[in-house]
């Protein structure tokens, strides 16, 4: 295989985003942009539009691997997928995404696991979902010098015990869990905190009490910053889109759009033309068929 070719220099050279970066824009009252990105290609594009942080989310299970939720992503799978993503990035911060099951058994096998995100999927730091319960993981993983970004609210991977995706803190009860689990999970060492689905007055309230920045979805304009689904936005995903999502492409349709026309080109032998064969020299060519009678 060939040498694969640099990724282009003609845009100009960002700094690296670092958690540092993102404390900085806090206390600026600049938001924080984050998306997801899966592969290569869309962490090259996501990176060179000027993102501030990418997420190597386990939402991948649902938007590219095709399943129900996200409980079945496993930690193979996500490293997989971090290291395209690590190879297409230059200066966003990259946060992997723990998949179910990597950090709830032991402390012990959460820090090994969030390390591997580091040191074998190329990212800056990892994500993890759940309160006042992940305390101790957080403290373990900070403590072996890893960035953890919280996510409370809404968290995916806890669907079967919440009853399907739905709104988190409606209630005044809920809500003060969810303030107290933010608190809790900043005492315990995040740099940020994810915040899913939940009230935009409750987000906005949180947001102010905490030093550190919250990203939210679905949780409206007073967070520090905002996330989206990649697949989302691009319209990639057909199954289903949460009303928090704003659409900035159709690209599902704009693809089958494409596949149709392709399809219509080789069936009508309108395709490959002219401009796309190789040629050969007539004396090669008249050598040949001389030589094969
Ligand atoms: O997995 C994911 O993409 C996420 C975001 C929705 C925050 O956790």
């Amino acid at each position: 295989m060939s040498t694969p070719a640099p990724i282009s220099t003609s845009a100009p050279a960002r700094k690296k985003v670092t958690t540092l970066t993102y404390r900085q824009k806090k206390e600026r009252g600049e938001p924080i942009t984050m998306l997801t990105a899966y592969d290569y290609p869309t962490a090259m594009a996501v990176d060179r539009a000027g993102i501030d942080s990418i997420l190597v989310g386990d939402s991948l299970a649902m938007v590219v691997l095709g399943y129900e939720n996200t409980l079945p992503v496993t930690m193979e799978e996500m490293l997989h997928h971090c290291r395209a993503v690590a190879r297409g990035a230059r200066s966003a911060l990259l946060i992997g995404d723990m998949p179910f099951m990597s950090y709830q058994v032991s402390v012990e096998e959460a820090t090994r696991n969030a390390g591997r995100f580091l040191q074998q999927g190329g990212m800056d730091a990892v994500k993890l979902e759940g309160g006042r319960a992940r305390a101790d993981a957080i403290r373990s993983i900070t403590e072996a010098g890893i960035p953890v970004m919280g996510h409370i609210g809404l968290t995916p991977q806890s669907v079967n015990q919440l009853g399907g995706f739905r709104a988190q803190g409606k209630t005044a009860i809920a809500a003060r869990r969810l303030i107290e689990d933010a608190l809790t999970l900043e005492e315990a060492g995040c740099f940020s905190l994810v915040l899913e689905s939940v009230p935009a007055r409750l987000a906005e309230l949180i947001s102010q009490k905490l030093s550190i920045p919250t990203i939210g979805i679905g949780a409206g304009a007073g967070c520090d910053g905002q996330v989206l689904v990649t697949h989302d936005v691009l319209g990639l995903f057909d199954r289903f889109t949460p009303k928090f999502v704003k659409k900035y492409a159709d690209f599902h349709h704009e693809m089958q759009r494409a596949f149709a026309d392709y399809i219509e080109d080789v069936e009508t032998k309108r395709f490959p033309a002219q401009e796309h064969i190789v040629e050969m020299d007539d004396r090669e060519w008249e050598t040949l068929l001389k030589e094969i009678g």
